[in-house]
């Protein structure tokens, strides 16, 4: 019995480590100009990324917590107003909150939401859904200087993917060991010059999934640049307040620190 315990025991022991080698395929590490304290989303990667979104992924998967008329902020890819209105307009209509009937999708609306056979999930948070696990390992410190993770995660994503399908129950799947089963349902989506940058970029499948992520970490925290520079700000104003109190207080105690009291 003991000898049973101490065999299974040590097969556990020794076989973990190579399960975990198996399954977790390496999340590459990746420079985002996003990163860092001082790091701002680049607006022509997240026009690129933004293209690749509309003309390749949006047929399955929504962004239905973003609001159109975002694109056009400041920070973000920054689109001509004129030109948002008009790419609402041809978007899936909307339905009116008041009369429950059909009518054209407006710039204060969302992106249309996703659903059904086929159908991915919504993209919106992602890039911060999918964070947790794949970031750099280490302090909060390294966090902010190497980023969150998420980008990285959706780029290793959609380069992994090898050429195997397998069937399962009527539906096919593409083998891909960054995904947590190794298998996804979702064909590889990206190919070279699927799409034709606008600003001539070569669209090369590495080139597509890192515009993509940034745009996706955009669409998921817009007001990244914002934070960062009222969280710097506080702490520069903080510094201030710390260096003030140092010295009144210094000044307050000084009749009793450090000399005789002469009335003594
Ligand atoms: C033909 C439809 C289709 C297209 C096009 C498509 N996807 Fe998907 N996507 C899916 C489906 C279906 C899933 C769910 C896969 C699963 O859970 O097995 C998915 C899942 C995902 C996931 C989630 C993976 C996870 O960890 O759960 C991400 C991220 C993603 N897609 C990104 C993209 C991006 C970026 C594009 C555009 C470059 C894109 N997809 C294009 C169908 C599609």
């Amino acid at each position: 019995m003991k000898k049973l315990l101490i065999t299974a025991l040590s097969a556990c022991l020794l076989s973990a480590p190579v399960m975990a080698a198996e399954s977790a395929a390496h999340v590459e590490d990746f420079a985002f100009s996003f990163e860092g304290p001082f790091g701002t989303f680049d607006q022509q990667q997240l026009r690129r990324g933004f293209q690749v979104y509309r003309e390749v992924c949006s047929s399955c998967h929504g962004l239905k917590f973003v609001a159109i008329r975002s694109l056009a902020d400041e920070g973000g890819p920054q689109m001509d107003p004129d030109w948002v209105r008009a790419f609402a307009a041809e978007l899936d209509p909307a339905i009116d909150k008041d009369t429950g009937e059909e009518r054209p999708r407006k710039e204060t609306d969302h992106f249309p939401a996703r659903s059904g056979d086929g159908m991915g999930p919504d993209l919106s948070l992602m890039a911060k859904a999918r964070a947790g696990f794949h970031g750099p390992y280490g302090s909060g410190l390294n966090q902010l200087f190497r980023g969150i993770g998420g980008p990285e995660y959706i780029h290793a994503l959609l380069t992994h993917f090898t050429e195997e399908t397998k069937e399962e129950a009527g539906a096919t799947y593409y083998e891909n060991p960054i995904f947590s089963t190794g298998w996804i349902s979702m064909a590889p989506p990206l190919s070279e010059d699927i799409i034709e940058y606008e600003d001539g970029t070569p669209a090369t499948v590495e080139q597509m999934a890192e515009d993509v992520s940034a745009f996706l970490m955009w669409t998921a925290e817009p007001k990244m640049m914002a934070r960062k520079q009222m969280g710097f700000t506080a702490v520069l104003l903080l510094s201030l307040l710390t260096v003030l109190l140092y010295l009144t207080n210094k000044r307050l105690w000084a009749p009793y620190k450090g000399k005789h009291n002469p009335n003594a």
